[in-house]
């Protein structure tokens, strides 16, 4: 099992040591539910970097319902016996007390690309991100950190803030992991009934054949209605956006001109699923 630490001082003392030695520290931020999305970042970490530290911290200030919060699925002594084969070094899990003493008053903010997807439709969930993760990033003092394409929107806004704040450290996007019919691996899928989970690779279906149909030359503004009808007659109760976008900054596409990405979120019961692909 990892060491775990709780403490900002204590993780601090103890990257020093590896400092001292010479060695490379690679950091992958979680929330925990750990899932093999989570180990596969672990894995390609332990690869590049001679020290890993996992951080586990569900963060408040990223959610912007607070029932999702309350239900978010809190199991750290499981997390910790999923990352005992992976060698992890530290198994940072500190307290809210930590991350978020008394008085605290600064918010991280990344214009722009949080304006839009899944920027839009949850009010200062990026804020939330951009701010712990760059407490994250200054805390370990890592040089590697680990970040799935399956928030491929978060991934672009980590990259930005660490660019635009300087920070030492190399931001790496690792391949979303699926399940065997092609849903993304993804702490809420605990939350769906049998029946949604069977509903749910629905999602990753229908953008497979809208990146067929982009690349046979149509508008996504042409497939987006037809699409969109088929996950709701599947069982989707809502798709809020099925976009296609620059890989980069996020702009909207309507055909495939240059590197780009095809998004989508939709309820499906009270969970809300989010995946994109390369188109
Ligand atoms: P969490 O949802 O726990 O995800 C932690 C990391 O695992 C993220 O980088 C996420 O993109 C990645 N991940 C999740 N599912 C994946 C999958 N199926 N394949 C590959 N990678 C996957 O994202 C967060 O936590 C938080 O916002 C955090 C960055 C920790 C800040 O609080």
């Amino acid at each position: 099992r990892p060491v775990i630490e709780r403490t900002r001082d204590a993780l601090r003392a103890r990257v020093a040591s590896w400092r001292a030695a010479g060695q490379t520290v690679g950091v992958v931020p979680t929330m925990g539910a750990l899932h093999d999305g989570h180990l596969a970042l672990v894995a390609r970490a332990k690869a590049e970097c001679d020290r890993v530290i996992v951080t586990l911290f569900v963060n408040p200030k990223q959610f912007n319902n607070p029932s999702d919060l309350e239900k978010y699925p809190r199991t750290e002594d499981s997390d910790a016996v999923k990352l005992a084969p992976l060698d992890v070094d530290v198994l940072y899990a500190p307290g809210v007390d930590q991350m978020y003493p008394a008085g605290f008053a600064t918010t991280v903010s990344v214009a722009g690309l949080t304006d839009v997807l899944c920027g839009a439709h949850r009010p200062g969930h990026f804020d939330g991100v951009a701010t712990i993760v760059t407490k994250l990033f200054t805390q370990t003092g890592a040089d590697r950190a680990y970040f799935g394409e399956k928030d491929y929107q978060q991934l672009q806004v980590v990259r930005r803030m660490a660019t635009d704040l300087d920070l030492p450290i190399a931001v790496i996007g690792c391949e979303t992991v699926r399940e065997a019919d092609g849903l993304a691996m993804s702490s809420r899928n605990l939350r769906l009934s049998p029946e949604a989970r069977t509903t749910a690779p629905a999602l990753h279906r229908e953008m497979r054949a809208m990146v067929q149909g982009l690349h046979a030359g149509r508008a996504i503004s042409d497939l987006r209605a037809e699409a969109e009808a088929r996950l709701l007659a599947e069982g989707f109760e809502r798709v809020e956006y099925f976009d296609l976008r620059g890989a980069e900054n996020l702009d909207l596409r309507d055909r495939l001109t240059g590197p780009a990405r095809v998004f989508v979120a939709a309820w499906l019961g009270d969970v809300r699923l989010i995946d994109n692909i390369p188109a």
